[in-house]
């Protein structure tokens, strides 16, 4: 059987209200390109959906990783549902659109993407997880989770198809510069790199066999625009089932509500919380920030689904204590470890306030 690929980008093209969710004539214009596109014969199959401000597209196709046409009908799609947005007078109207013209593939100017290609296997279940209100460094520690240890995955203890482990590809996105790590054997090297999830971060995952398991977006918006315009809110796509984990391991790390970087100005920790898609919509402080999961069998290519993974009452004590933390954590207001570390904070005013003081340091 042929290869699919399977692409999920995103963006922020305008937000309802504020940066807090998703006007529905947004996703209705979305749905309506991508259904004339599939009917055109570029697309298999599509989804849309929302985490909160955040424009969802995902796409099957055979066109590959990085197809120019593909990038560029997401990229067109978000002109068009920016128009949309505009003339609503949405909130932040085209704010990951950070270029004027398409370059040719959407990575490195603003919109998010996370793409594999594989041979669909007898049943192919896959989960796609969307966040707001943080960045991409948010995945490192539910992939180290999934696919490294075995407190979480038992399948790595006793399925025989994964007991060899697997290999992680870490990007350093200052050096924009790989590493191929494996694990079991590498470990606690890993652990040294992705511990410092805003530095180091988890770009994809293989079996031994070199099989996909497991891809993130990786872009670093921020650092593209060289000033602050919003964390990345990240996607990821993550394989299930005969010889990769369960889909029941690769969801078990949602229930702990760890912390991420993000939520208010992209300049705070959070608790990182796992919702339904109709409770995708940070409101608190902007936040905290939100995961969500959609489940879909694969069928040829076509997404029969989806199943909402995070709605389910299993979540409930993760959401309370998400909340407990965030109310604990906001206490602390402008002081870290509340707010992010000077370090993270490049790309915000502090530049500003250090030029302004400079005659003032004796
Ligand atoms: C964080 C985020 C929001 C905004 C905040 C200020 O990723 O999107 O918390 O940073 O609402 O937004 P502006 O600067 O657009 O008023
Ligand atoms: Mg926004
Ligand atoms: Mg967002």
């Amino acid at each position: 059987m042929a290869k699919i690929t399977i692409s999920v980008i995103k963006a922020d093209i305008g937000g309802y209200v504020g940066h807090s969710s998703m006007h529905p004539n947004i996703l209705t214009r979305a749905m309506q390109i991508l259904d004339d596109q599939k009917k055109k014969g570029l697309l298999i199959d599509f989804y849309v959906t929302h985490c909160g401000d955040d424009l969802e597209l995902l796409l099957s196709h055979n066109q590959g990783e990085n197809s120019g046409e593909i990038h560029k009908m997401a990229w067109d799609l978000f002109v068009e549902c920016t128009e949309v947005a505009k003339q609503l007078k949405l909130y932040g109207a085209g704010q990951d659109l950070l270029s004027d013209a398409f370059a040719g593939n959407v990575k490195g100017m603003g919109p998010g993407c996370a793409e594999m290609t594989f041979e669909e296997r007898e049943s192919e279940p896959i989960i796609i997880f969307a966040a707001d209100k943080t960045s991409p460094g948010a995945w490192n520690m539910p992939l180290y989770k999934i696919f490294a240890d075995p407190f979480n995955t038992i399948g790595l203890v006793i399925d025989p198809k994964m007991h060899d482990g697997f290999t992680f590809e870490v990007l350093d996105i200052f050096e924009n510069k790989i590493v191929k790590l494996n694990s079991p054997e590498d470990i606690y090297d890993l652990l040294c790199l992705i511990g410092a999830s805003e530095h180091y971060i988890i770009k994809s995952v293989y079996n031994k066999n070199g099989e996909i398991a497991a891809v993130t977006s990786t872009q670093k918006v921020n650092l593209i625009a060289g000033r602050y315009v919003g964390k990345d809110d990240p996607v990821m796509m993550v394989r299930c089932q005969s010889g990769l984990p369960a889909v029941g391991e690769v969801l078990e790390p949602f229930s702990l509500p760890y912390m991420v970087a993000g939520w208010m100005r992209g300049s705070h920790w959070g608790p990182f919380m796992p919702v339904s898609v109709k409770d995708a919509h940070p409101t608190r402080f902007d936040g905290p920030p939100r995961v969500i999961a959609l489940g879909f069998q694969l069928s040829q290519g076509t997404f029969i689904g989806p199943r909402d993974m995070f709605a389910d009452p299993s979540y409930d004590l993760a959401r309370q204590k998400a909340n407990e933390i965030a109310n604990y954590i906001r206490r602390h207001g402008p002081f870290e470890p509340q707010r992010l570390p000077l370090s993270d904070m490049e790309y915000t005013t502090l530049p500003q306030v250090l030029n302004k003081l400079k005659d003032r340091f004796k």
